[in-house]
């Protein structure tokens, strides 16, 4: 890993119940301290971020979202999103996860503006949770 020069002390407030499930996460992964833990965090937050970010290339990518079935007009919003993508789109998936949820991966090949366009639209979309965006470009 990287040396960082200068720390920069913050004061964070959390609801208790995040903070006990990141330190349940950080012991089981061996962290030696919460700051570490936060700091790795950051830095996978701000990776995402930065990919959000960019402009051009091709890219293949998944998106992965939890919805719930009941929402009104939801399911109706996310086809007709993925209407708009037609080309890019090359499968996706949908399984039933329980009486509420379902979940659904879509796969999408095409320039990353346009991933990121559409993965955002999906995002936006109310009731649309624990969004996952994962992508490559290597070789192809
Ligand atoms: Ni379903």
């Amino acid at each position: 890993m990287e040396e960082e020069r200068g720390l920069t002390r913050i004061g964070v407030s959390l609801p208790s119940n995040l903070l006990n499930k990141f330190d349940k996460i950080i012991r089981g992964r061996g962290y030696s301290s919460r700051s570490e833990g936060i700091r790795d965090s950051i830095r996978a937050y701000i990776i995402e971020y930065e990919w959000m970010e960019r402009e051009s290339g091709e890219e293949i990518g998944t998106i992965t979202y939890l919805y719930d079935h009941s929402q009104r007009g939801l399911g109706d919003e996310l086809t007709k999103v993925q209407h708009r993508y037609l080309g890019m789109i090359r499968t996706s998936t949908h399984i039933h996860l329980d009486e509420e949820n379902c979940f659904e991966i879509v796969v999408m090949k095409g320039d990353a503006k346009k991933i990121k366009t559409l993965a955002e639209d999906i995002m936006s979309l109310r009731g649309v949770k624990h969004v996952k965006l994962t992508t490559t470009h290597g070789g192809i």
